[in-house]
Formats: structure tokens, sequence, C-alpha cells
């Protein structure tokens, strides 16, 4: 399949940012510069702004960072998927490096999050990527390996061709140092691979494969050019409007 059979989609990822107030502020500021991209755009919000994302951001999908794979129950200071589904949200991320780096989420406990979410209609964006140290260690296709089969376990054709991976190495989240295109190309065509070799080529064609970490209008093209990257989820650049504009807008930009 052609890199134009799927959808260019940017994903922001505004983590713990962000008032209702200054919501509001951004996408008035956004709206006008959405134009007429034919990217798809979401944004990742904390879930007290779900509810003012979605009915304020015109042609932007609404999701949310995380959930627990619980329908209800006695989980302090968690939240569900029917609860995200009922505040607005079209999709969730799940598995990102923070989760499960800071609070040791598993591949087990993402896999069980992903049938939640996909049984309440939500799109799961399934988060993998090394860490520098095993990176250097030459481990990484077979951590990549271990996360894709682990959080993807027995998912039907139909829910992975509902489903979005982002490919984010640890070390460049955040960090200002992006892989360099032909490394996450190389990585993104071990996934399409896997992929293929699991559910067949042609739902592996279907499945938007994302690059994240240290994504910016300076480098945005050149991941964009590679066949297997579909798109990018990004953090510290989607948190200004101007700048996610750009990034929306990345066929104007000079390269
Ligand atoms: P970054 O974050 O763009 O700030 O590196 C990416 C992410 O964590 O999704």
């Amino acid at each position: 399949m052609s890199l134009a059979a799927r959808p260019v989609v940017i994903a922001g990822n505004w983590k713990m940012n962000k008032t209702n107030r200054e919501a509001l502020s951004f996408l008035a500021k956004l709206t006008p510069q959405i134009g007429n991209t034919s990217c798809q755009v979401l944004l990742a919000v904390p879930f007290t702004l779900l509810q003012t994302v979605k009915n304020n951001a015109l042609g932007v999908m609404t999701g949310a960072q995380n959930m627990h794979d619980a329908a209800e129950g006695a989980y302090t200071g968690e939240i569900s998927a029917g609860m995200l589904k009922d505040a607005g949200a079209l999709f969730v991320l799940l598995g990102h490096s923070e989760r499960r780096h800071l609070f040791h989420e598993s591949s087990a406990w993402i896999n069980k999050k992903v049938f939640s979410a996909l049984a309440e209609g939500l799109m799961p964006i399934v988060c993998i990527g090394e860490t520098l140290q095993e990176r250097e260690q030459g481990k990484t296709k077979e951590i990549l390996e271990a996360q894709l089969r682990e959080s993807l376990d027995r998912l039907s054709k139909e829910q992975i061709e509902n489903s979005m991976i982002a490919y984010e190495p640890v070390w460049a989240i955040g960090t200002g140092v992006t892989a360099t295109p032909q490394q996450a190309q190389e990585m993104h065509a071990f996934c399409r691979k896997w992929l293929a070799e699991k559910w067949g080529q042609s739902t592996a064609d279907l499945v938007p494969l994302l690059y994240g970490g240290s994504v910016k209008p300076d480098n945005i093209r050149s991941l964009l050019e590679q066949s297997d990257i579909d798109g990018v989820l990004v953090g510290g650049a989607s948190l200004s409007p101007d700048i996610f504009a750009q990034l929306i807008n990345y066929q104007t930009l000079k390269v």
C-alpha cells in the first residue's frame, strides 16, 4: 500500500498540562490555522479537558492518555473506558513510556486495557519503545517485539485494524534528541513486518504507525517522508498552538 492510502496522523499529547481556560485559549488560536489540512489531527488531553476540547476543537479527534482496564469498581483515582467515552474521548493512548516506566505498567496490563478500550469503541494507540541502554546493548528489536507481542496478544484482525501503534524511543522523548529518519524507518518497517507475519500484509498495511520523540517543525517532514512512518505523536511541540499548527501544515514548511 502506498503511504497516500493511509491518512497522515498528527497527534498531540498534552501530558499533564493545561487548565480549561488554557485549553480554550489554545483552541481559539489553533482553529483558524488548521485550514484545509488533509491530516487526521488528534489531541490526547488530561481527563478534565476532554469535554472542553471535544466541544471546541473542530476537526480534531479528542482522546485520553491512559485508563484502567476494569469497567468500574473500587479503584480510587482511576478512570474506565466507558467514562472516557462518556466524556467525549474517541481514542486513548495506552502504554506510553511514562506509564510504563514511571508507573510500572506491564505489557500484560496494557493488553487488558486494549481489549477494554476496543469494547467501548475507543481506538487504542499502543505505545512501544526501547530505552537508551537497551539500544546500546543491541536489544531494540527484541524489546519492541516483546512489547508488541504482549501488548497486542489475542487481538483479532478487526481489532488490530481499529488500533494505531506509536513507536517512541524512550531516549528521544522530551530530550530534544530525535531518532534519525533512517533509525525510525528501520523500526517502523520492523513493526510493519511483525504485524504482517501475525495478521497478514493487507492488515499490516492498514494500521497507522506513528513516530514519537522530540518531533518539531524542523524534523517532521523528513520523518513523514519515510515509507512506514504514517504520522507523529508530539508532546512538547503540541503545547503551543502556533508550533502545533506548523506541524499540522508540515507540507508547507521549508525543508
Ligand atoms: P516529546 O514527547 O515530543 O516531548 O518528545 C513525545 C511523547 O511523549 O509522546
